[in-house]
């Protein structure tokens, strides 16, 4: 994993990406991603702008970060996550969204990575969460490939657990 500071930027790079931590300034961004790729409830409180949703989705998450290429840093292509953390338990949920043309490359698989050792490195994470659709079959597949095992069915969710080593 290597690690840099551009400005008071935390970021992170890996195979093809770089995470970058998420801002207020990428409000405009966030706010199109997850209104396109949302797949559960609305995630948006009434008359929220796009800087308060980020803002409050910032400050709900323990890490967010813009996913840019790494031969094209100046575009966002997606956004990743660590939230949910149970420090009890050691346990936190992972997730994020690449904008559709980026499907299918591997991307978010190298983000995912990254994810789990800051998880790791940071917060002392032994179990990684995923949370998804029954019939999201990518996501289901990513995780699988990085060793989660279904551990629950809830309604239309499946939640997906690693032990981490
Ligand atoms: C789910 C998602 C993050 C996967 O990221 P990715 O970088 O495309 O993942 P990968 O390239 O490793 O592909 C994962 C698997 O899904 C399959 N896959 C990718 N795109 C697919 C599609 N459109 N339809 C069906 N399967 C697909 C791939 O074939 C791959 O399996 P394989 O390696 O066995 O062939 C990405 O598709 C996405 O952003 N989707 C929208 C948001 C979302 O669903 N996020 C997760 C919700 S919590």
């Amino acid at each position: 994993m290597n690690k840099k500071q551009a400005g008071s930027n935390k970021m992170y790079s890996k195979d093809k990406i770089i995470l970058e931590q998420l801002t207020e300034n990428d409000a405009e961004f966030f706010y199109d991603i997850t209104s396109r790729l949302n797949y559960g409830d609305n995630p948006f409180l009434p008359f929220e702008s796009q800087k308060e949703f980020t803002k409050r989705i910032i400050s709900f998450c323990e890490f967010t970060f813009t996913i840019r290429m790494k031969d094209n840093p100046d575009i966002i292509i997606g956004e990743c996550a660590l939230h949910s953390w149970d420090k009890e338990m050691k346990e936190i949920e992972i997730g994020g969204s690449l904008y559709p043309d980026y499907w299918g490359k591997g991307l978010m698989r190298s983000a995912f990575d990254l994810l789990a050792a800051i998880a790791k490195q940071n917060l002392g994470i032994e179990i990684l969460r995923g949370q998804t659709k029954i019939n999201n079959v990518a996501a289901i597949r990513l995780v699988e490939k990085m060793g989660f095992e279904k551990y629950r069915i809830d309604g239309d969710n499946v939640i997906m657990r690693k032990m981490m080593s």
